[in-house]
């Protein structure tokens, strides 16, 4: 396993300056932060508050959405900020920017004890292109850096990359935590459930984890692109064509993964007149798919029933909609009553969305990254967690 340099909270002296890197990058409605959603934050708030009141001045950062490196007002930090200061009973303030020298005169005037959160990272375009001089300019702000941001770790990002070559740099709680979780040894009977949308990022942990996988259950956008591949179907996703390269890699996912992969043999339909059953193979090319049918869930229920490692990202349906999501539901419900088993779970909206309905419970662990946990399990290389280790 991985191991990590990390920073005892006792080593933390009264005054010093340190940078903490999270992932905050929540769903936001309307400018709030929706039930369930808030996970990300809470996972970090007591490590956050543990440093203040060890008389630290504590500088998180964090991205919040993709703004596309400008100033984007509903993606700032603030939402964040409010939850901090009224849920997680931090007390903290946002800095006047991201970086430069007014948010340098801002953290000048902090005193021992205090929180500041900077600005969302990538209204600077210089965060996503890992650059030097924006490190320096974040590691001017601080005298420690602690990369708490698991869920942005495959990200070589300046402020999870560039930014170690320029300050003492430490793995936060949270970091290990995941990686200790999702480090454990897959035993059998393992099943896999991959849900969601795309396949091209799914494929690289399919591909590690498929050889010692007993089966591959599968739902979501991810299920019809496999259905219409291996039955030559035109079929669409929420009302669209299916990418002809998503086709072409669904055609040797097909060839790679057979025996294994099991594919849902009923679902959830919407047309314009209502929402019914069909069988996988009556769904017309016009039919919105929703969700797995009854059928598919008892079936996958049984799969998983006697599991001891379980494996799960990605949604069944489109759990927005309240008619199409009995099959997240399921599948939650059938992974929980394997008490003796390795559950982890992945992928923020399967998560948010199961905290709301509080199904999230009988989980081994919840990771907060959805495309990290993926790069992690499939073995590839996580810029942000290279950098840290011992
Ligand atoms: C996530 O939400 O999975 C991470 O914060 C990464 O976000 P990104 O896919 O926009 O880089």
């Amino acid at each position: 396993m991985m191991k990590f340099r990390t920073l005892p909270l006792s080593k933390v002296k009264r005054g010093e300056r340190i940078l903490v890197r999270i992932d905050a990058n929540i769903p936001l409605h309307k400018g709030r932060i929706p039930a369930g959603g808030a996970w990300r934050l809470e996972k970090v708030v007591d490590d956050i508050r543990a440093l203040s009141k060890r008389g630290a001045i504590v500088i998180v950062c964090a991205h919040f959405g993709r703004p596309g490196g400008k100033r984007v007002d509903e993606l700032s930090a603030a939402p964040a900020v409010r939850w901090f200061n009224r849920i997680g009973k931090v007390k903290m303030l946002l800095a006047p920017g991201v970086a430069g020298p007014e948010v340098n005169d801002f953290v000048d005037d902090a005193r021992s004890g205090d929180v500041i959160i900077l600005e969302n990272l990538r209204f600077d375009p210089r965060e996503r292109e890992n650059d030097k001089t924006f490190a320096s300019e974040l590691a001017s702000l601080a005298d420690i850096y602690i990369n708490d941001a698991f869920a942005n770790s495959h990200r070589k990002h300046a402020s999870m990359h560039a930014i170690t070559k320029l300050l003492p740099s430490y793995a936060g709680r949270l970091v290990v935590e995941e990686v200790k979780a999702l480090s454990v040894k897959q035993k059998k009977k393992f099943v896999l459930v991959m849900g969601g949308m795309k396949l091209a990022t799914k494929m690289p942990v399919l591909e590690r984890l498929a050889p010692t996988a007993d089966v591959i259950l599968t739902g979501g956008g991810l299920a019809l692109t496999l259905e219409a591949a291996r039955e030559r179907r035109a079929l669409k996703i929420n009302g669209k064509e299916i990418d002809p390269a998503e086709l072409k890699l669904a055609r040797h996912a097909l060839k790679l993964f057979s025996g294994k992969m099991v594919l849902p043999i009923d679902v959830i339909v919407r047309n314009e007149e209502d929402t019914r059953v069909l069988w996988a193979d009556e769904v017309d090319p016009g039919d919105a798919i929703i969700d797995i049918g009854p059928k598919t869930r008892d079936q996958y229920a049984q799969h998983i029933d006697g599991a001891n490692t379980v494996i799960w990202n990605g949604t069944m349906g489109i759990v927005e909609e309240s008619v199409a999501q009995a099959g997240t539901i399921a599948i939650a419900r059938s992974i929980s009553e394997q008490e003796k088993a390795v559950t982890i779970l992945g992928g923020g909206d399967t998560v948010s969305f199961l905290r709301k309905k509080k199904l999230a419970t009988g989980f081994t662990h919840l990771s907060t990254g959805g495309g990290a946990m993926l790069v992690f399990l499939a073995g590839d290389s996580m810029p942000g967690l290279e950098v840290l280790k011992k």
